[in-house]
C-alpha cells in the first residue's frame, strides 16, 4: 500500500467509527437509573392534560427534605406514571439522583447529579429516546433542583395535590 492509500483507508475507518459513535449516542441510552420500586414511593401530585393523566411520586425522604428546605438526598427517585385514554398505563418517566452521577455527562448536558430514563410498561427502556432531551427541558428548572412539580410538595398533606 502506498503511503497516501494507507492514510486514506485509515481516514475512512476513522470516519466510519465516528458515524457509528454519533448514531450510538442518539439511540442507545441506558444509564444509572433503575426501574423504581413503586410501592415505596408517595404519590404527591396529579397532572391532567387532555387524555393524559400523570401520577407524580417520590420517596418519603425527599418529601421530608423539601418540606424542611433541605437538599433532596442522593438515592432519590421521582417517577411520573403516564396514563392515557381511560387510565391505560402508557409509560414511566424516572429521574434519579446519585452521588457524583453528574460526572457521567459533559457540562453542557449535565443536570447536577440527576439522570433521566423512560421505561415502557414492561419495565424495558425506550432505546429510541435520547435522554439529553429530558435533561435539556428540565434544565429550565435548575433553581428548583430540576423539578417542575417540586413546589407542590409543601401543600401535600396525604391527598395528591391537583
Ligand atoms: C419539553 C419539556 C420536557 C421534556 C422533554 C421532559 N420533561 Fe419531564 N416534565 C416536564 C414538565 C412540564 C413536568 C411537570 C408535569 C407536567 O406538566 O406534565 C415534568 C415532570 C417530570 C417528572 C416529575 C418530577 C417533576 O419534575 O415534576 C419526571 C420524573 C420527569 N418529568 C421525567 C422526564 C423524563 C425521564 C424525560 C425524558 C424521557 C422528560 N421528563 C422529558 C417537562 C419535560
Amino acid at each position: 500500500m502506498t503511503k497516501s492509500a494507507y492514510y486514506l483507508s485509515a481516514l475512512t475507518a476513522l470516519a466510519a467509527t465516528f458515524v457509528l459513535l454519533v448514531n450510538w449516542q442518539v439511540h442507545a441510552e441506558t444509564n444509572r437509573v433503575q426501574f423504581p420500586n413503586l410501592d415505596e414511593l408517595v404519590h404527591y401530585t396529579t397532572v391532567r392534560r387532555g387524555n393524559v393523566t400523570e401520577h407524580i411520586m417520590t420517596t418519603p425522604a425527599a418529601i421530608e427534605a423539601v418540606r424542611n428546605g433541605r437538599p433532596i438526598p442522593a438515592g432519590t427517585q421521582f417517577v411520573l406514571v403516564d396514563y392515557r385514554d381511560d387510565m391505560k398505563l402508557y409509560r414511566y418517566f424516572v429521574m434519579e439522583k446519585g452521588e457524583g452521577w453528574g460526572a457521567d455527562y459533559g457540562e453542557s448536558r449535565r443536570t447536577a447529579d440527576w439522570q433521566f430514563q423512560w421505561f415502557w410498561p414492561d419495565k424495558s427502556i425506550n432505546m429510541d429516546e435520547n435522554t439529553a432531551r429530558c435533561q435539556s427541558c428540565h434544565s429550565s428548572q435548575k433553581s428548583s433542583d430540576f423539578l417542575f412539580t417540586g413546589y407542590r410538595i409543601p401543600r401535600f398533606n396525604g391527598t395528591p395535590v391537583d
